[in-house]
């Protein structure tokens, strides 16, 4: 007999890993929201709580309620569901809030009725969610929350995910300065033209970056975590940015830049120890100019959502 109700782990993911805006994600392990989600005879979708976030309970003004939706429209399933979101991940910071309850929703409705959906579908699903949340249905969030590791959306139209070899001693760190970057806002001041010269820097960037994954090349990680498009506008609406960056750099770290629409930048090293001392290196920074932080150090996740009752 199948449960009526699952609570699962909705890891936080880092989107565009400096060079693939929209199309490159991580997912992370030591940071993520949990959900409840419980089937119901009653049609449709409530959100029954919300802890740790102001967020709307509303079903078509929350991103896991209009996920869910998108999900239970395609479903034979004749009833419904009641989602229970305890947010551990502050809406807003860059590491993929939106996304983990968008895509733990729908997981959780695809176990709770027999998992009809593949994990590319769930993706279409919850980037209904991040259209929503930002105006945008990207799915360089909600692809590595699904499939876990890191994903490549090779293309949009149609939908094609390819997941991406994660080496098992690369660690990520996150800093996230505490104030509040909306994606939508964050896009806003973006460019839609680039010149064929940045192209070609970033292309060879997305090309190395893959390259090296497979290969376990480390040194062709860090080589390729450049972004000559994002980084130089988003940049300016982060306090301290270079200074992060440059002594993440320096103490060793492989790479380093805005992780999604930022303010938290990330920064990607080899072992857990280099990654603990790159996040008190990146956190002496905050602390010299007085902006309050969080920091996680984490290993790459490469089961992706989980559930964990
Ligand atoms: N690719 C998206 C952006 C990710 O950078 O706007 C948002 O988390």
């Amino acid at each position: 007999m199948k449960a009526n109700e699952i609570r699962v782990f909705c890891p936080a993911t880092i989107a565009n890993v400096s060079c693939g805006f929209d199309v490159l994600g991580l997912a992370l392990d030591a940071v993520g929201d949990e959900m409840v989600v419980r089937k119901t005879s009653e049609k449709g979708i409530k959100i029954t709580k919300l802890t740790g976030q102001d967020l709307p309970t509303d079903t078509l003004q929350n991103v896991a309620g209009v996920a869910g939706l998108a999900l239970l429209a395609e479903s034979g399933y004749q009833g419904g569901f009641e989602i229970e979101i305890y947010k551990k991940i502050k809406a807003g910071s860059g590491i993929g809030s939106s996304a983990a309850s968008a895509a733990g929703a729908v997981w959780a409705m695809n176990e709770l009725i027999g998992k009809p959906f593949s994990p590319l579908q769930l993706v279409k699903f919850a980037m209904e969610g991040e259209r929503l949340a930002s105006g945008v249905a990207h799915a360089d969030n909600v692809a590595p929350a699904l499939f876990g590791g890191f994903t490549l959306v090779r293309s949009y139209h149609p939908l094609d995910i390819v997941k991406i070899n994660t080496p098992s001693e690369l660690f990520a760190t996150v800093i996230h300065p505490q104030i509040e970057i909306k994606t939508s806002d964050s896009r806003r001041i973006l460019k839609t033209t680039i010149s064929l010269e940045d192209g070609i820097k970033q292309w060879g960037n997305v090309g190395g970056l893959i390259a090296g994954l497979f290969t376990e090349d480390f040194d062709l990680i860090g080589r390729s975590l450049e972004d000559h498009i994002i980084e130089p506008i988003r940049s300016i609406l982060i306090p301290g940015f270079d200074a992060v960056k440059q002594k993440a750099l320096e103490t060793g770290a492989l790479g380093s830049g805005i992780s999604g629409s930022g303010p938290s930048i990330f920064a990607l090293s080899k072992g857990e120890a280099m990654a603990q001392k790159v996040g008190q290196a990146m956190t002496e920074v905050y602390e010299k100019i007085g902006i309050d932080y969080d920091v996680h150090v984490s290993k790459i996740n490469t089961d992706g959502i989980k559930q964990i009752s």
